[in-house]
């Protein structure tokens, strides 16, 4: 997006070797401070002006450490903004725009702000606002200063969604009426639990590193071989349980589990109850032998390529239809 809009944008991946996955292993770890820092100190002309990371990376289940982003932006002494994605993080994991530093916060109302998509919000350092007034990008809807200046008298430059702004209000009151710090643990409690059952299932969670296991979500690598999203379809097929897919280099290797929003524990047991037969299916059994035959058993059944809908798609028969359940993110 940043080339699109005339930037020079440098994606800086870390090396991380993986045999799980080859193709993508540093997706498997959260941002690498050090190598920014590394970055910063080599930009001796100070061409580079913003460092740019997600703080809850959606599509790996890999939560960031910020703070530690900001300590490295300031030990290589860098003048860069940072700027944080923090779009499924809020109102899931903590997050401190101001306490850690952070210049531009970007966040929507679709994740755990528990709403439909439609509302985009920032948060801005007077470094920011500073940096936004003598850039020469054109700017006119985004531009922060009409904004900021109409936000003033609680109006908005442009027509707000209003509707979107009634349902926010109340969304607020929600979190709050529970307490920030309930509404984390909430979502680290679920988090631990899906973790624990994909760990009974025998496959690998997608984060490789533990402090770095996202609250918000969990992706799951199947077995080399195994088409996750043959599996997720057979897993819709029998329950109407809509798992998240794998996007790019992970697409087919890993699916996802979200464990965010207007959830509750109910739901999740569901998901992982679906998950967990789908990933069983359709032998039973324990241990090794479980674990032998269903994988097996994914070549025969989940990689058919059979679809939900499909008459011939495999349905449990006998089993009733689970009430519809998406949990992917
Ligand atoms: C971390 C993250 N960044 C960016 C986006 C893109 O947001 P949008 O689709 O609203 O542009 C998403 C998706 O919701 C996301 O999860």
């Amino acid at each position: 997006m940043a080339t699109r809009l005339g930037l020079d944008a440098e994606l800086v991946a870390t090396p991380h070797a993986d045999p799980l996955l080859p193709e993508a292993g540093h997706w498997r770890h959260g941002v690498d401070a050090d190598h920014i820092e590394a970055r910063l100190r080599a930009d001796t002309r100070g061409d580079i002006r913003a460092v740019c990371v997600v703080h809850n990376e959606t599509s790996t289940g890999v939560t960031s450490d910020i703070r530690a982003v900001r300590d490295a932006i300031d030990a290589a002494g860098h003048p860069a903004l940072l700027i944080v994605d923090t779009i499924s993080g809020l109102a899931c994991a903590d997050y401190r725009h101001d306490e850690w530093g952070v210049d531009v916060t970007v966040s929507g109302s679709q994740k755990g702000l528990m709403l439909p998509p439609g509302i985009s919000f920032n948060a801005l350092s007077e470094k920011a606002l500073t940096a936004s007034r003598t850039a020469r990008l054109p700017r006119a809807y985004w531009d922060w200063e009409e904004i900021v200046a109409m936000n003033a008298t609680g109006y908005w430059p442009s027509t707000p969604n209003t509707n979107l702004l009634y349902a926010l209000a109340e969304a607020i009151e929600m979190l709050e009426a529970e307490g920030l710090e309930r509404v984390f643990a909430r979502h680290q409690r679920w988090a631990a639990g899906v973790r624990a059952a994909v760990d009974a299932w025998g496959l690998p969670i997608q984060c490789a590193d533990a402090r770095c296991h996202s609250p918000v979500l969990t992706g799951v690598i199947t077995p080399a071989g195994v088409d996750a999203d043959a599996l997720r379809r057979l897993i819709h097929a029998r329950f109407d349980l809509s798992l998240g897919t794998g996007l790019g280099k992970l697409k087919g290797r890993m699916f996802r589990m979200g464990h965010l929003g207007d959830s509750n524990d109910l739901t999740l047991i569901a998901m992982v109850a679906g998950g967990g037969d789908g990933v069983a299916a359709p032998g039973r059994g324990t241990g090794g032998q479980r674990r032998g035959r269903r994988h097996a058993l994914f070549r025969r059944d989940a990689l058919s390529g059979r679809r939900p809908g499909d008459p011939a798609s495999g349905r449990h028969a006998g089993l009733p239809d689970a009430p519809g359940t998406s949990t992917g993110s």
